[in-house]
């Protein structure tokens, strides 16, 4: 990217020699391509390490030619948005939100305060955070209209669709929310957002149990209170076991974003269209609902529950390495290092089962992650832990069911989508999503009369 730095006047001749010399340089910051077909050679420039495949449209073989393309499944190389707020490094395995690594900010910051940094680009000052943390209490009671959806649903409907079912319903709650041009207005969204998604996580989880809803206590901080509505039975003053603060503090902190996974793909590609954001949101959650993504978590416990002792972790490695199934909680599209968020996750792991007792299964990914980081397979292909491996483990010594896991992953990446929900409406380059594809269907036909 070219830097603003200002240079006094250095006269017609240097003035001369230096417009060869960045002429020069600007020949390096480029791509020859020649084209086979027709011989013709073009320069396409190289931009912040990418070559803008708009430029590839001018490589035509003539003027009916619609210009070349670029081809790519998964957008596994394309990189469609310019972003300050996550740097992943998948070779080194270096996950930083807004510049701070994510393991100073376990260490130091609460999920709130990360909260707060990721959507907004600085950790809070204590004016900041005061007022944060208020919004957040205040908007964090749902209408009771959510609350009777959320009640409509059969006991056993899987807690991720009540979820994504919920979070779109607020949308017929706030109609000022489709007003996404207005700055002050996605403010006053935001908070929305990040608030609410607790507590419908939680009225979720109680109505799955048949438990009555308990509401937001404004007395607790927002982890208390989260663990408040989730868990309190007959207590008149719930009081969060400390671990478990803790625990889900670096848990929510660690899932806060991962910047272009294909749900915040879908949250941008929505927004993209100036859809109101909580429509953008439903259809995020609905993205990570899938096992490949956010529900991977919950595929990791029934894996496990599956293999069911460490004997028989060699035989099911086995089967993964016949093509049979996969070792759900490995492998990662950006990752082909150990997944940082996985290291810290297995040590706050040890944190929760000393207040909660541990599981049985716990033996069973030790075995499982031992063979497989030693087993041929997995080193040739990169596969490595990932951030879905262990945090089930958590969530069942907490007593979860396993269909809650991937809720408990929506409500903190709530505050990554809003995040790029932000970035892409104020980023001037960016426009409506709308990729090409290949045509490769029927050629024209015509429906004929009596066929
Ligand atoms: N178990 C066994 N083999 C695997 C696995 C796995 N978990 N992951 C990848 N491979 C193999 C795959 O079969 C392929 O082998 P080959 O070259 O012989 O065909 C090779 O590794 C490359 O796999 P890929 O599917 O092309 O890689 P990808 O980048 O498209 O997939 C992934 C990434 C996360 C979808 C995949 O690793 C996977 O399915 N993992 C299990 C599900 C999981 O844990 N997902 C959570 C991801 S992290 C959190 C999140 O995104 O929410």
């Amino acid at each position: 990217m070219p830097s603003s730095r200002r240079c006094a006047d250095p006269g017609p001749a240097a003035a001369g020699a230096d417009a060869a010399a960045r002429a020069e340089a600007a020949a390096r910051d480029s791509l020859t391509v020649v084209d086979n077909r027709t011989g013709l050679r073009y320069e396409l420039p190289i931009v912040s390490g990418t070559v803008p495949t708009a430029d590839l449209r001018r490589i035509r073989t003539g003027p009916d030619d619609f210009g070349l393309m670029a081809y790519d499944p998964g957008l596994a190389n394309t990189a469609a948005v310019r972003s300050s707020i996550t740097y992943v490094d998948g070779e080194r395995g270096v996950l930083r939100y807004r510049g701070y690594p994510i393991e100073e900010l376990a260490e130091r910051a609460n999920y709130l305060e990360t909260a707060y940094l990721v959507i907004f680009g600085e950790l809070p000052g204590a004016a900041e955070l005061a007022q944060w943390s208020d919004a957040i209490k205040r908007h964090s009671m749902v209408h009771t209209n959510i609350q009777r959806l959320i009640e409509t649903f059969r006991y056993d409907a899987h807690p991720m669709s009540v979820f994504i079912s919920a979070v779109a319903s607020l949308a017929t709650l706030y109609p000022d929310s489709r007003d996404v041009a207005d700055p002050a207005n996605r403010r006053l969204q935001v908070e929305r957002m990040v608030a609410k998604a607790g507590t419908i996580a939680a009225f979720t989880y109680r109505h799955n149990q048949g438990w009555p809803i308990n509401y937001p206590d404004d007395g607790l901080d927002y982890i208390g209170n989260f663990l408040r509505m989730m868990f309190r039975m007959t207590e008149v003053d719930y009081a969060p076991h400390p671990a478990l603060v803790r625990a889900l503090n670096v848990l929510f902190l660690l899932h806060a974003d991962h910047e272009q996974n294909c749900s915040t793909t879908v949250m941008r590609a929505i927004g993209s269209s100036r859809a109101d954001p909580y429509s953008a949101l439903a259809g995020a959650a609905a993205a990570l609902y899938g096992p490949l993504h956010g529900a991977a978590n919950e595929a990791v416990l029934r894996m496990l529950e599956g293999i069911g002792r460490p004997e028989n972790v060699a035989g099911f490695v086995e089967r993964v390495k016949r093509g049979e199934c996969r070792l759900m909680g490995f492998g990662h599209r950006v990752y082909k290092n150990y997944d940082p968020r996985c290291r810290i996750i297995k040590r706050i792991a040890g944190e929760v089962f000393e207040a909660t007792g541990t599981t049985p299964l716990l033996d069973v990914a030790l075995e499982l992650e031992r063979i497989a980081l030693d087993d041929e397979y997995f080193i040739s292909r990169r596969l490595y832990p990932n951030v879905d491996f262990y945090s089930g483990l958590i969530y069942r010594a907490m007593r979860l069911p396993a269909s809650m896991f991937t809720v408990l992953f929506a409500v903190p990446r709530t505050c990554g989508w809003v995040a790029h929900w932000l970035e892409m409406l104020t980023d001037e380059e960016q426009r409506l999503v709308r990729p090409r594809q290949i045509y490769e269907g029927a050629e024209l036909r015509h429906c004929l009369p009596g066929e």
